[in-house]
């Protein structure tokens, strides 16, 4: 256990059917002028964009309205926002969706005060002492957005998908989780979130530093979702099955599972972002590739750490056996775990190993040389 920590998270979560109706006097607390972001239709199409705006506009808002977010948003999604936001005065950003216009949200709340370029912001070369108060309502579990500081975004030009935060700034102020509003998720986003939340555990789980509770509760939250999993798959529409995997999304990157760590190694993230910002895949399906690729790779280096999440989540010593029952899950909610049986070439081999050296993809707590990158592609070939 880490010898000095605090915790902070200020996020006030609403879950549950009925939640909507506390949305804008929590709205009115922080403005009237409100940036409303959303993606590329899904919101429209299932009604939940008419809505929102029918309370915003019986309530008296001044609304202003950016839409078609690109899932893994880019810095020309962000910039687009932006100008919406600063033309129009705005003094609340209220962000529907999933984790692509929440962390899009995220970062024009941070750069509209002092005007700061984007890509600044991601790299930390200019820092806000400011933001826009941000209010969330999901449609997707998976991130975790909502329940942290963090975003990710994409530079098409550089090739580089960057995660940043600015703790306590760039927390939402409120979010709002109706479980029903993710029924309409297709079951290969289903199943891209629950990946996404089995690999913010994982990352948490092989941080720096111990905690025997944060691994506890990191191999609680990939049980449950191991449970739900199928069972949401096959009734998408049933609540209470929504309303678990939704909290797990909530729970997984929200600090818990790192609680008296150093945080997590986010090694496997920074390798799955290269594929997302090379070939535009899903957040999760990127990630179950790499992660029985990484656990072979580091099978001999840390075998105690790998023996405990396989004893732990598994009931098995046996690390190859634990990867195998990994890899079998993942392929069970139909999320790939190879690059070869996804038709990847040996020149895609080549041009992901060069963008993967030239972006340094590495861990926090086991870090990745060159060759490491090489050998830990290959093995995403097998
Ligand atoms: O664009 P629309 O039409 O809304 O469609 C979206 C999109 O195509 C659709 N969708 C969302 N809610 C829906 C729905 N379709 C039907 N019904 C609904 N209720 O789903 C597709 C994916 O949406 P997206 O927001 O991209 O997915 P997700 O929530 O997985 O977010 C992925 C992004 O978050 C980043 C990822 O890298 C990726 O860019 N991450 C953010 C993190 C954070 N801020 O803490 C941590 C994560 O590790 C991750 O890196
Ligand atoms: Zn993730």
């Amino acid at each position: 256990m880490k010898n000095q920590f605090t915790i902070n998270n200020p996020v006030v979560l609403h879950f549950g059917k009925d939640i909507l109706k506390d949305l804008p006097g929590v709205i009115s607390r922080y403005g009237k002028r409100v940036l409303f972001l959303y993606g590329k239709g899904s919101a429209v199409k299932y009604g939940y964009y008419q809505k929102i705006r029918d309370l915003l506009d019986e309530n008296g808002f001044f609304v202003f309205e950016y839409s078609g977010i690109n899932p893994n948003p880019s810095t020309e999604d962000v910039e687009a926002a932006y100008t919406e936001g600063i033309n129009n005065d705005i003094e609340v950003i209220l962000a529907l969706g999933g984790g692509s216009v929440t962390d899009t949200a995220k970062a024009v709340s941070l750069c509209i005060p002092e005007r700061l370029p984007v890509w600044d912001v991601v790299k930390y070369k200019k820092k806000p002492s400011k933001a826009i108060p941000l209010i969330t309502v999901l449609t997707l579990a998976a991130t975790g957005s909502e329940m942290n500081a963090f975003s990710v975004i994409q530079n098409s030009e550089t090739k580089e998908k960057l995660g940043f935060g600015y703790p306590p700034l760039s927390y939402p102020k409120h979010s709002f989780l109706n479980p029903e509003f993710t029924y309409s998720v297709p079951a290969d986003y289903t199943a891209y979130g629950i990946v996404d939340i089995i690999a913010h555990a994982f990352e948490n789980f092989f941080g720096g530093g111990d905690s025997s509770l944060a691994d506890r509760f990191a191999v609680s939250i990939i049980k449950e979702a191991v449970h739900y999993a199928p069972l949401v798959l096959k009734e998408p529409e049933n609540y209470e099955y929504r309303a678990n995997i939704m909290l797990q999304s909530a729970c997984a990157l929200s600090g818990i599972t790192s609680y008296g760590k150093e945080g997590g190694d986010w090694g496997v993230h920074s390798a799955a972002h290269v594929l997302s910002v090379l070939y535009d895949m899903p957040h999760g399906a990127s990630l179950s590739i790499v992660y029985p690729a990484w656990f072979r790779l580091q099978k001999n280096r840390i075998p105690e750490r790998l023996k405990r999440l396989a004893s732990l989540l598994f009931d098995t010593e046996n690390i190859e056996h634990f990867i195998t029952l990994t890899e079998d899950f993942f392929l069970s909610i139909k999320s790939p775990v190879s690059l070869k049986t996804e038709g990847f070439s040996e020149k895609d081999k080549s041009k992901i190993i060069h963008v993967m050296r030239q972006n340094k993809v590495s861990g926090n707590n086991y870090k990745l040389s060159s060759d490491d990158i090489t050998a830990l592609v290959e093995l995403m070939f097998s």
